[in-house]
């Protein structure tokens, strides 16, 4: 029988390409270049299946171009913003992601970037390597205790839930949280969660805010300007979650006027480019996307995109099909 032919987008684990090396017929993309445009069209009307990445938009150029020979896009990654769904429905194409095998992941580094920005990781490490550092003293580079403090959660999903555990049974921080849908009544009693009935109560009573909601339409700049304001001035913004769901103009004057005490990012509007004006900025601790990015997770990601593309050829039901 003839293997199916797929294209990876960009390099993958080496286990995992092997594995769907020996699955499939498979091209892989061997100096990981970003594909362009083009190459994105090509290999949608030469293969059976091509497999995106989170950084590859496959919007309606993409998929407008001509007759669409692939039957599947099987995208490594949980977050789905980077694929026009109904245009890809339009032209026949199954979508599935790779959900819950990277919630323990992005939350460890929600954590990360919490833990980090409260405690000037990022600016003490500059402050060493730059050979800057006098010794110990009392008022050197004081932050901000994160143990007993409350934590905010935007969207109590499964990476949100689980950044919630994690402070909570953790740190002992008292959970707030904002989701537009009821949440199941003995998860937000394992966190002892309160819930806000809006955004903007959440943003008055918590020391650290973390958004945890997807990109859509309705989270687009969720952070403004007029939300900075109502964050109390010695709290801090955390964002795993995708760039776009933060104003980055709001964002800098909230941090260059001291509306807000610091922020954690792992996500920007249009990677990988990041706003210049953050560079600049000591009260902020950036980091390249790197919420899935341990081995474990990378090589789970991998084995269920496989896992996708065999029960699709074989069944026509993948179990993570998106819409
Ligand atoms: C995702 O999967 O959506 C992450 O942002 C990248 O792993």
């Amino acid at each position: 029988m003839r293997k199916a032919k797929i294209i990876v987008t960009r390099r993958w684990h080496e286990g995992v390409e092997a594995k769907l090396c020996e699955l499939f017929d498979t091209q892989l993309n061997r100096d990981d270049h970003p594909m362009s445009v083009a190459e994105l069209q090509d290999a949608l009307q030469s293969a059976d299946a091509v497999l995106p990445t989170v950084s590859d938009r496959i919007d309606a150029e993409v998929l407008g171009a001509g007759p669409i020979h692939a039957k599947i896009l099987a995208s490594n990654g949980v977050g789905f913003n980077h694929i026009d769904l109904e245009a890809a429905k339009a032209v026949g194409l199954t979508v599935t992601n790779t959900p819950e095998i990277l919630t323990d992941c992005t939350a460890d580094l929600a954590m990360t970037l919490l833990l980090g920005i409260a405690r000037r990781a990022g600016e003490g490490e500059r402050h060493l390597r730059a050979n800057a550092w006098t010794g110990w003293r009392p008022t050197h580079m004081m932050g901000a205790m994160v143990t007993g403090k409350t934590l905010g959660v935007v969207g109590l999903g499964r990476i949100g839930v689980a950044v919630a555990r994690r402070a909570h049974l953790g740190f002992g921080m008292r959970i707030l949280y904002y989701n537009p849908s009821p949440v199941r009544a003995d998860v937000v009693q394992a966190l002892d969660a309160e819930r806000c009935d809006s955004l903007e109560t959440l943003l008055r009573g918590a020391d650290f805010v973390s958004l945890h909601c997807p990109s859509s339409p309705q989270t687009h700049h969720l952070m403004n300007a007029d939300r900075f304001k109502l964050m109390r001035e010695n709290a801090f913004l955390i964002n795993t979650a995708r760039g776009n769901v933060v104003d980055p103009e709001a964002l800098i004057h909230a941090l260059k006027n001291g509306e807000i005490a610091g922020a954690g990012l792992d996500v920007y509007p249009a990677e990988p480019a990041v706003p210049e004006a953050l560079l600049d900025l000591e009260n902020i601790l950036l980091l390249p996307h790197l919420g899935s990015a341990t081995l474990e997770t990378r090589v789970a990601m991998g084995m269920r995109v496989a896992e996708n593309l065999q029960a699709f050829f074989s069944t026509q039901e993948p179990p993570d099909r998106l819409g």
